[in-house]
């Protein structure tokens, strides 16, 4: 085994309509994850999220990932973990995905294990069930992929990216507010009316269509009123007013980034987002919340960053 340093980025999934399904990922910061020989098996965390991130091999999302991956190719070999954490955790930025993705991808690189990034998505999935309670493979897609993944399960996670237009820009606000993603799967209704499936059918395909068409108004438009968003709205003190007030700074559509709190508005044009996150920001003050608003664009996914 060699030793191989990967980096992945933030994600946002779900995107309104697609729970689960859907992610994108943006330039909000990336985790590295280096891999090597080791005596036995090692975790060390560092960086400015370290605290946030367990440091025991079987507790954390990049190393249970690795395990997973390790014990599918039938390798035995202990192996020492390091993990850069600079992705705040709790936040709905798909923090523990990148951790879990950047894992896998040096993993696989330091053992020239022939996998594609959808054969990798699978065990980075793993890692999510550390730390989610649920092996939901959207955001470790599209930490893996880059740009806008679907996925799906057959008898394992599969996923297929989409290119993101590089001019697109995704506000996101980030309540001082920590929401853990098994809390909010929690408020996620098991069971849901015909109309709501109707409507997210729909959402998802114009998503996709949106994309296809490089039509960022329809984009917008798609990702609005998902009823999974609308379960978890109440958890997030001043939603409604952070979307209306990024509306009326000139959002083409606002939506919960993942399982919340932060959340995310579009627009294809940069001044017109830096104004849309002053006006989301006020509107969390408005209603006595700290917060900070960052104008991301689509990020690449995995890759490796050196290799001994
Ligand atoms: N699809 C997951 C959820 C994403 O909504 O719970 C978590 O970021």
């Amino acid at each position: 085994m060699k030793t191989t340093r990967a980096m992945a980025s933030t994600s946002v999934a779900n995107l309104g309509h697609g729970y689960d399904s859907l992610a994108l990922a943006v330039d909000l910061g990336a985790d590295v994850v280096s891999v090597g020989p080791a005596d036995r098996d090692m975790l060390t965390v560092s960086g400015p999220h370290a605290a946030s991130a367990p440091d025991d091999f079987a507790g954390n999302t990049a190393t249970v990932a690795i395990a997973a991956l390790r014990d599918a190719q039938n390798l035995r070999d202990p192996v020492a973990v390091h993990i850069e954490k600079n992705i705040r955790s709790g936040s709905g930025t798909g923090s523990s995905a990148a951790s879990a993705a950047a894992a896998v991808f040096a993993y696989a690189a330091a053992n020239d294990l022939p996998l594609s990034r959808e054969d990798l998505t699978r065990f980075a999935a793993e890692g999510e069930r550390a730390s989610a309670g649920t092996a939901h493979p959207d955001n470790v897609a599209a930490a893996l992929f880059g740009g806008f993944t679907i996925c799906w399960q057959d008898s394992y996670p599969r996923a297929v990216a989409l290119p993101v237009p590089q001019h697109w820009r995704f506000v996101l606000a980030r309540p001082d507010q920590v929401l853990k993603t098994e809390a909010s799967r929690g408020v996620v209704p098991k069971q849901v009316p015909i109309s709501d499936h109707v409507a997210g059918c729909a959402g998802t395909a114009r998503i996709v269509a949106a994309l296809t068409r490089n039509d960022v108004r329809m984009f917008g438009e798609a990702i609005q009123g998902g009823l999974v968003d609308r379960a978890r709205a109440g958890l997030i003190p001043g939603f409604d007013r952070v979307r209306d007030y990024a509306h009326n700074a000139g959002a083409l559509g606002v939506c919960l980034a993942g399982s919340g709190p932060t959340i995310m508005a579009v627009s294809a044009d940069a001044s017109v987002a830096e104004a849309i996150g002053n006006a989301m920001r006020d509107a969390f003050a408005s209603v006595a919340v700290n917060s900070e608003t960052f104008v991301t664009a689509v990020a690449p996914g995995a890759r490796i960053l050196g290799e001994e």
